[in-house]
């Protein structure tokens, strides 16, 4: 129920006024007392008014998916609004009493029609599981609604906070590019297409829209659904605001007077917040809770600009506005040019819709409270010497201090009102950085500014003091001290002034270790580079034109895409790029996902409570002071579970809630269940765990390999525990000319869906319904009745859709839809348990972990003779989905190892179980083969693609666990095309140059090719429906697979159409569930999708079939008859034609294996001083076979390749050694690719004149694939780092465990401070390896005998 129009007293207190009230969607709804003080707007949108559209995640404004528009009244103009993009699981609903929003639902929807840019998503095929694509849209309108322009430019910086895991963004790029007024005309002219083909003009212009009003009269803007218009005026509160509910103080006072009274009642040590766009508790989650909030939004005080000599800032003022001021005053005012800079590093900090709401001053508050934190508001203000202005609570007079006064001073019952930015003068060189793990929405490794003011006719001599600061070092570490008094007085232009620096810095800076942080050696060496980039850009063409790129930044261009692949008209709707049959209802935010469904009346919320520790005993959870908290209902533990504890069918046990033994921090301890998720998860915090018995965890392979936690696997072909082998190794060995051994370590993956994890458990007449986010219907199935120990018959599962699977809801989710059960059973009641992201993360496993080593052995050109692999898979606590046996043909690639011995090994780790991820094993047995062509090519000197060919397979040769090839279709057909599209050899020599050209920026350029044998598995069967119903003969299918953004649906859809012969639109794809697919089995391995395509097929043809027969009947009668399909489906009705079919597709039935073909070449490009890195052009071919819908399949593709580049470069996962407790387990610190990540190139080609005999109607499977080629941005990071270590005269091999993250680049780089230079390659400019060095305690010499360093100088 909607919240009501009226508000009674709050329990304790009184209630919150009358007029609290939001406008959403243009309807107005009061703030009563249900709605907590602390709800977030996500939570008020979608339990309370009941918008399910706007999804969430994150709680963290970390992934996008929660945005929303907001107008709230602009404070810097009487009357008016401001529009903007906000992220609704940061605000707090009553901080937004009197604000407007517009969600998805409102922007377009089946019944009043699409906005533009809902259909421009469509259209380009942007959406996959649909998930993130109500953020996607809000993030956009936003941006158009607020600056009233879109650019190209603007469509990717405002895209910087929306995650997507399925699509690999492109798609969504172009679809908002192609509304851009700069947009590329191929792409607008594909809008005017779609447009047309929504039939979509402007119904007042006649022409294609084109997101914003062009109509001069005002009535037309207001009913305007596609941009500008329908301005939803926000109904701003002009009174003070206090009310005390349920022991919270609410204030939100109007003036700064009315702050400091709020101020005042608060009791000294008192818990309270200050609440502005409240994006701190993205970062800092466990600050709260507080007992007292003050609102700060209706005090215009705070929001005050003075631009002119000084420029003042209000403390309100968000960071978007003060970006958009800084770039007004740096244009207008020349003292002030500096601003620029603050620009362009602010642009860096959190994403648009946190800035938007986010102030600086909250900022600098997170900084204050938490000295660790590497703020960038912090260090860019302390650097320009800005001013903070305080008040207190208890006096009128205001205080001025600095930025590093201001983190000493004590600011309980404090405001910062204000911060005053001086002018800087002219000939001061002002240079900030921020190194991160991705390209946006990251904080800080390091960061840094550099305040210098120089004489450049005087060899760049430091004038006065320098500012040098960095942040991310240590708590305590602000300023370097000894650097900036060692540089006073010296020229830049001298090599040893600035090594001398740079290891003076090195001495002072002393970055701590922390588990979750980069490593100290990488901080400390960033700061010495950042150093080091500063004055290289300061010194502009004084240095060498090699050495320019030390000074710069990696400069990213817009992106752009390309996509072949023939048209294969003869199937028609088989092979026809159609939007996905579901993608106007996730557009509009209809498209329903498990926790969308509404809840029942008395439905209650679980949330798990959690270990600590990785290896301990149990010893008691004691609940009480949780079950005290008014809302919550009970507490579910072990005990309560009437059958088996384990969520696991079949397998080994993965208990639901730990019974006596803890296997791995993050394991569930008990359930809380209360009376809605707030409560839940607030009540789950304290119940009190007590351990016993606490050991160190084996958290690695390798420590699990010292304890000998290691089995290997049974070899699937002879049913024992022992290597897979082809031809004779010992004997290879023998022969070989060379050996080489190595180790590839490779990191586990968090699947990332969207939708986290989350089940609903309703008991019905006859058992109990389940709405699951489960790939796997019928083990879900299996587990509730496992669990709670009754008939499966008792047990419907029922799953519409899910927001991303990627193999992380085959098995892992059970433990959801098995706790809800344990509680529904126990309570009587429905329990719903959707997890956040944190819990999801530390709940359950991921992609397993592997480490392979290898013996190689080869002839003098590089050609394969023998081979000896062990691949060692981290299957977690439990090996119930080690895939590390399976990969005995993955490993060979498309390659003849003529000799070879693969031994699978499982490794038992105290972690939770790993499951399976997206090509599970497949890719890392890949990137195992690569790594050892590549470390031949390394060994001979030769181009690592001429090794690749030399090692191609032929047909007709045997290999290990696949057969014979017919054909290597990567050898003739994939790599030339690949080769003469990407224009191979050309770029190489391009690179080669660009790498001479350039000492601190490299490029590489790799192709890594794809065998991929698909073999259907016989278990993997699934039960197809197929119902024609004869009122209109319109067609239903339900199949036993699960669509989850791959695009099943779809091609099922296709399929009918073209077996039945019949448009598509009467086609239509119900939900699975274990009724009519009873049995069925995972969607996984993207074999769902072909068989359920196969089994529609069959069954649609013996519908056809008896169709048919009458339609020959008729035309036996009446050879010119013509019949539509509607009188003949109604005909076949009367004549008791049975209308539905039901197939099960028997696996001795299915289609046969096939081989799959791909290719990739991928150019990057280092920053050799930082290891950022940038992707500059993809190019993909891959084989399709007959593509039975391109555009799901490039969407797979391209989706696939991103996800394989988060694996290998910056998802990357950090433990706690001590507990074992998982550190990455948010947006903070776990960095899937965005948006800015991606190949700023994106080519794909879809393998011309393909086909496939085997497959399903010619086309070959692609939702896995790609993702195995990804390894090629480790072979391209490669070249690269290996340019630069080459140019100082290191050719060895060097080991690239992945994920290849920033900080190892820079590592593996190797950069010295001995190593930087001014003049490239010219004698006596660099500085000798032995070059004395300046020890602490000579520093203040150094600083006094300035004047005789010079033995290296240019001039
Ligand atoms: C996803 C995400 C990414 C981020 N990335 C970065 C990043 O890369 N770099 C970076 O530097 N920051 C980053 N941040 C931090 C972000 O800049 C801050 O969260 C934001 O600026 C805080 O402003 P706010 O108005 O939301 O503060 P709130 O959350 O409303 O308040 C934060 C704290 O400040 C106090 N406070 C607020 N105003 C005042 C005042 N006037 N006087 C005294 N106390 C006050 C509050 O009591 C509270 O304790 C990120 C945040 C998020 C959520
Ligand atoms: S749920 Fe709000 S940003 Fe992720
Ligand atoms: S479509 Fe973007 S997350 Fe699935």
């Amino acid at each position: 129920m909607a919240p009501q129009e009226t508000a009674a007293a709050g329990e304790g207190g009184v209630a919150p006024p009358r007029r609290l009230k939001v406008k959403i969607n243009n309807k107005y709804y009061t703030i009563g007392p249900e709605v907590s003080k602390t709800m977030t707007l996500v939570d008020f949108l979608r339990e309370q008014v009941k918008l399910p559209g706007t999804k969430v995640l994150c709680r963290e404004g970390g992934c996008g998916v929660c945005t929303v528009v907001a107008t709230a009244p602009d404070p810097e103009h009487e009357g008016a609004y401001k529009t903007f993009s906000v992220n609704a699981c940061q605000l707090l609903v009553y901080a937004c009493a009197g604000w407007s929003f517009e969600t998805v639902e409102y922007l377009g929807n089946r019944y009043d029609g699409y906005h533009t840019l809902q259909k421009a998503l469509t259209g380009f095929y942007g959406t996959q599981c649909g998930y993130c694509s109500p953020g996607m849209i809000m993030t956009m309108y936003g941006q158009l609604k607020s600056s009233g322009s879109l650019t190209a430019a603007q469509v990717e910086e405002s895209l910087d906070g929306n995650l997507c895991r399925c699509t690999g963004y492109r798609p969504i790029l172009d679809a908002f590019k192609s509304l851009a007024e700069d947009g590329d005309q191929c792409l607008k002219d594909k809008l005017v297409d779609i447009e047309e083909a929504n039939r979509a003009r402007c119904p007042k212009t006649g022409n294609a829209c084109k997101g914003k009003c062009e109509s001069s009269k005002k009535e037309d803007e207001s009913s305007c659904k596609n941009g500008q218009g329908n301005q939803a005026d926000a109904d701003p509160i002009e009174e003070e605001v206090a009310f005390t509910d349920g022991g919270i103080q609410w204030y939100r006072p109007l003036t700064l007077v009315g702050v400091r009274n709020a101020m005042k009642k608060i009791q000294r040590d008192e818990k309270y917040c200050i609440v502005v766009g409240n994006t701190g508790q993205g970062v800092y989650k466990e600050d709260g809770p507080y007992t007292t909030y003050i609102s700060t939004n209706a005090v215009k005080a705070l929001y005050n600009i003075s631009v002119g000599e000084p420029l003042v800032l209000g403390a309100n003022v968000s960071l978007s506005r003060a970006i958009e001021v800084f770039q007004h005053v740096a244009n207008t005012y020349p003292n002030y040019r500096y601003l620029d800079t603050l620009v362009r590093h602010w642009k860096l900090v959190a994403n648009v819709s946190v800035r938007n709401t986010g102030s600086w001053a909250g900022n600098l508050m997170l900084k204050h409270k938490h000295h660790e934190f590497p703020s960038d508001i912090f260090l860019t203000l302390l650097a320009v010497d800005a001013q903070l202005t305080l008040i207190h609570a208890d006096t009128t007079d205001t205080l001025q201090v600095d930025l590093e006064t201001f983190l000493t001073t004590d600011m309980s019952r404090r405001l910062i009102t204000a911060v005053t930015l001086s002018p800087m003068a002219q000939d001061t060189q002002f240079r900030t950085y921020k190194i991160t793990p991705r390209t946006v929405n990251a904080h800080a490794y390091v960061n840094a500014c550099f305040k210098i003011r120089v004489d450049p006719e005087d060899g760049f001599k430091v004038i006065g003091n320098p500012t040098i600061v960095y942040g991310g070092i240590n708590p305590d570490f602000i300023h370097a001290k000894q650097t900036e008094s060692f540089l006073r007085g010296r020229s830049l232009l001298q090599v040893p002034t600035i090594v001398k620096a740079a290891r003076l810095l090195g001495k002072e800076v002393k970055p701590d270790a922390q588990p979750q942080d980069a490593s100290p050696q990488y901080r400390k060496s960033l700061a010495q580079n950042l150093l080091y980039k500063a004055i290289v850009s300061i010194l502009g063409d004084k240095v060498s034109n090699e050495i320019v790129s030390g000074g710069t930044m990696l400069e990213r261009p817009l992106s752009s895409g390309q996509q072949e692949f023939d048209m294969n008209r003869d199937m028609w709707p088989v092979g026809k790029a159609i939007p996905k049959v579901e993608s106007a209802t996730q557009i509009s935010g209809e498209a329903v996902y498990m926790d969308d469904i509404p809840t029942l009346p008395g439905e209650l919320h679980g949330a798990f409570v959690q270990t600590k520790y990785a290896k301990a005993k149990l010893k008691s959870a004691d609940a009480s002071e949780a079950l005290r908290i008014p809302g919550v209902v009970a507490y579910i533990n072990a005990s309560d579970i009437p059958g088996k504890n384990s969520f696991y069918p079949g397998g080994g046990p993965d208990p639901v809630f730990i019974d006596e033994q803890v296997r791995y921090a993050g394991q569930a301890v008990g359930l809380i269940v209360a009376n809605d998720r707030e409560t839940a998860v607030r009540a789950a915090k304290l119940v009190n765990v007590e351990y016993e018995d606490i050991a160190k965890p084996a958290l690695t392979i390798v420590e699990a390999l010292q304890e000998g936690r290691e089995e290997v696997a049974v070899n699937i072909m002879t049913g024992k525990r022992e290597p897979h082998s082809l031809g004779d190794v010992e004997e290879g060995f023998k022969e070989v000319k060379h050996k080489l051994k190595g180790e590839l370590q490779q990191g586990s993956q968090f699947h990332l869906t969207m939708e986290a994890i989350a089940a609903r458990v309703v008991p019905t007449e006859d058992g109990y319904d389940v709405f699951s986010t489960t790939q796997w219907p019928t083990q879900t199935q299996s587990s509730v009745a496992e669990v709670l120990d009754i008939p499966a018959h008792c047990i419907n599962v029922s799953v519409r859709r899910i927001g991303g699977g990627y193999g992380g809801k085959i098995t892992r989710q059970h433990v959801v839809s098995s706790a809800a059960a344990v509680a529904s059973r126990k309570l009587r009641c429905p329990v719903r348990i959707v997890v956040d992201l944190n819990t999801h993360m530390s709940l359950v496993g991921w992609r397993e972990p592997y480490l392979s080593k290898y013996e190689v052995g080869f002839d003098d050109d590089g050609k394969l003779q023998a081979l000896r692999v062990d691949m060692f898979s981290d299957a977690g606590h439990v090996p119930n989905e080690a895939s590390v046996g399976f990969l005995a043909g993955p490993v060979q690639n498309a390659y003849h190892v003529p000799n070879l011995l693969f031994r699978p090994v499982i490794v038992r780790t105290d972690t939770a179980a790993n499951t399976w991820c997206r090509t599970p094993g497949t890719v890392e047995a890949l990137a195992t083969i690569e790594n050892i062509l590549e470390h031949i090519a390394n060994y001979l000197k030769k181009d690592p693609l001429e090794v690749r060919m030399l090692n191609m397979v032929k047909p007709e040769v045997p290999r290990l666990m696949a057969p014979p090839l017919e054909r290597n279709v990567v050898l003739d057909e994939i790599l030339p095309l690949l080769k003469q599209k990407a224009m191979y050899e050309q770029r190489k020599e391009e690179v080669e140059a660009f790498n001479k050209a350039n000492r601190w920026k490299k490029r590489g350029l790799s192709i890594v090719p794809l065998w991929y044998g698909f073999n259907y598995p016989s278990m993997f069967r699934y039960g197809i429906q197929v119902s024609i119903y004869e009122h209109d003969g319109t067609v239903a299918v339900t199949h036993g697979g699960i669509e989850m953004g791959q695009g099943i649906n779809t091609k099922v859809a296709q399929v009918a159409a073209h077996a039945l012969e019949i448009p598509i639109e009467k086609v239509i794809i119900k939900a699975s569930d274990t009724t009519v697919g009873a049995n069925s089995i995972v969607t996984g391995g993207s074999f769902g999708t072909d068989i359920c395509c196969h089994g529609t097929k069959i069954a649609c043809e013996a519908l056809r079939q008896r169709i048919d027969a009458i339609k020959e009947e008729e035309l036996k009668k009446d050879a010119n008859k013509e019949l539509t399909w509607e009188e003949l489906i109604r005909m076949c009705h009367m004549r008791d034609v049975d209308l539905c079919e039901r197939y099960w597709t028997a696996g001795k039935e299915h289609p046969q294996r096939y081989d799959i073909w791909a290719a990739c070449c991928l150019e990057v490009e280092i920053d050799v001083l930082t290891g950022q890195y940038l992707l500059h052009r993809a190019d993909i071919v891959e084989d399709c076979g007959k593509s039975m819908n391109p555009f799901v399949d490039i969407g797979q593709v391209e989706g696939a390749f991103i996800m394989g580049v988060g694996l290998y470069t910056s998802e990357l996962v950090k433990f706690n050694v001590e507990t074992g407790e998982k550190l990455s387990n948010g947006t903070w610190e776990y960095k899937p690719p965005t948006a800015l990540d991606i190949p700023v190139d994106m080519r794909v080609t879809l393998l011309p004149n393909a086909s496939n005999p085997y497959g399903v109607l010619g086309s070959k499977a692609t939702g896995e694939p790609a993702l195995c080629f990804s390894y090629v941005v480790v072979t391209a990071l490669r070249q690269a780092i290996a340019a630069f270590r080459a140019e100082n005269g290191n050719e060895d091999w060097f080991d690239m465990h992945t994920p290849l993250t920033v900080e190892k680049v820079q590592q593996l780089c190797g950069v010295r401070p001995e190593q930087f230079r001014l003049v490239s390659n010219l004698e006596g400019e660099t500085c000798p390896e032995d070059f004395q060095m300046i020890d602490g305690d000579e520093v203040a010499d150094a600083v006094e005998s300035d004047a005789n360093e010079a033995s290296c100088s240019m001039t």
